[in-house]
């Protein structure tokens, strides 16, 4: 029989090890009622990694996270760790782990659940059902290009960035954006300026490329950058998955993030090329931060993280079945009216904490 896949978990810093807490019922709970069982596995990383070792992600640690089927990170850093110098901060170990695996398709979920439909700044019709995905391209661009820096020319400074895409780069981030789509409602549209810009020209062939060589049963379309901007705004439900560069995607998926309202409910997944087993390097993460402010209050929505177990199940695992039935989960606590105090209004009545917000989506489980 083939060995459980492992998991690598690292709750890191803040809220990170507090919202993990209730991911570990939901990983029990799946292991001991037929789902999928992992072998998981815990280490150190950012702050905490720091306090133990002296820095923010140990090569032990790192050389499990490259060794794992998938990693589930919580979140790292706080005020404890600001003055650090730059080289061992926090943050380090979170990039490193993004470098070394080489994460290149970063993909943020903007999901709407119907019972806070009413949370989001647009109106309700607009977002009601909405279930779009960004990929953004995470290790090349205009973050990344040479030549930059400030320079001085005559009497000025200049600064300068360099926007370069590679033909692979850019393959291989349509690739994975392609077999989303295969997951999901089979449709990609590609974001760039290839009206202004040249690595948007090459952007657009390469992808149109990859697509009639490989993907013709997904359905592709273009649109330039700034347009997409409007449409992800006015009707956000025309898109099933968006595939774009590092900067475009940088944007627009904060923004479409911010049609389904708080912090506390976006996962994120990154992932790299297929391993030999043929899953994708992955890590998966909440959006959010360690949230210094309510830290060890018991305050933290842990739905963001649980969130981004399920996606695991999904893009890691090939659970689909099971990473809907834990969104499902989630919409069902919260049609039945729990808040953890970022879902509600100071008027709005008492919200649960952290761990009765786990304990009542394992309920949920369980009675599905
Ligand atoms: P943050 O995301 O930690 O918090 C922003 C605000 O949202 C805070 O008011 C916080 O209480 C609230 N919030 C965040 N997650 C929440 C949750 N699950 N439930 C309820 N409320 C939640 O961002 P901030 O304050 O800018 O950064 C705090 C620390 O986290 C810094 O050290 C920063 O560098 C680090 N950070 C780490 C990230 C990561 O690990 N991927 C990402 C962003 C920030
Ligand atoms: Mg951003």
């Amino acid at each position: 029989m083939p060995s459980d896949p492992t998991l690598l978990i690292l709750p890191g810093d803040g809220i990170g090890p507090e919202v993990m807490a209730e991911v570990r019922k939901v990983i029990e709970w799946f292991g001991a009622n037929g789902g999928p069982s992992f072998t998981v596995e815990e280490d150190l990383v950012g702050g905490a990694s720091y306090d133990a070792h002296g820095t923010p992600l140990t090569d032990a640690a790192m050389e499990r996270a490259q060794n794992a089927d998938a990693v589930l990170l919580g979140a790292v850093g706080g005020p404890a760790y600001d003055a650090l110098d730059f080289s061992v901060k926090p943050e380090r170990g979170l990039l490193r782990l993004r470098k070394e695996m080489d994460l290149f398709a970063n993909l943020r979920p903007a999901q709407c659940f119907e019972a806070l439909a009413d949370f989001s700044s647009l109106k309700r019709e607009v977002v009601s059902g909405l279930d779009l995905m960004i990929v953004r391209e995470l290790t090349s661009g205009i973050y990344f290009g040479e030549p930059r820096g400030i320079v001085r020319e005559g009497n000025e400074r200049v600064g300068i960035n360099t926007q370069r895409y590679t033909e692979s780069e850019i393959a291989r981030v349509a690739r994975s954006a392609f077999e989303l789509a295969r997951k999901r409602d089979g449709r990609v549209c590609s974001m760039e300026k290839a009206n202004v810009m040249e690595s948007g020209i090459l952007w657009r062939e390469v992808v149109q490329e990859i697509h009639d060589a490989e993907y013709q049963d997904v359905e592709l379309s273009h649109m330039y950058a700034d347009a997409g901007a409007m449409q992800i705004c006015r009707n956000p439900k025309q898109f099933d998955v968006i595939v774009t560069d590092n900067l475009f995607g940088d944007i627009l998926s904060d923004a479409a993030a911010m049609l389904t309202g708080s912090l506390g409910m976006l996962p994120s997944a990154s992932l790299g090329v297929p391993m030999e087993n043929g899953r994708p390097k992955a890590l998966y993460e909440p959006v959010h931060g360690s949230a210094p402010d309510i830290a060890g209050q018991g305050k933290a929505n842990p739905i963001a993280c649980i969130l981004s177990f399920a996606m695991a199940l999904r893009y890691s695992f090939d659970r689909g079945d099971e990473a809907t039935r834990l969104e499902s989960a989630v919409e069902k606590v919260l049609a039945d009216g729990l808040r953890t105090a970022d879902l509600m209004g100071p008027e709005d009545g008492t919200p649960v904490s952290t761990s009765q917000m786990g304990d009542a989506i394992v309920a949920a489980l369980a009675a599905a």
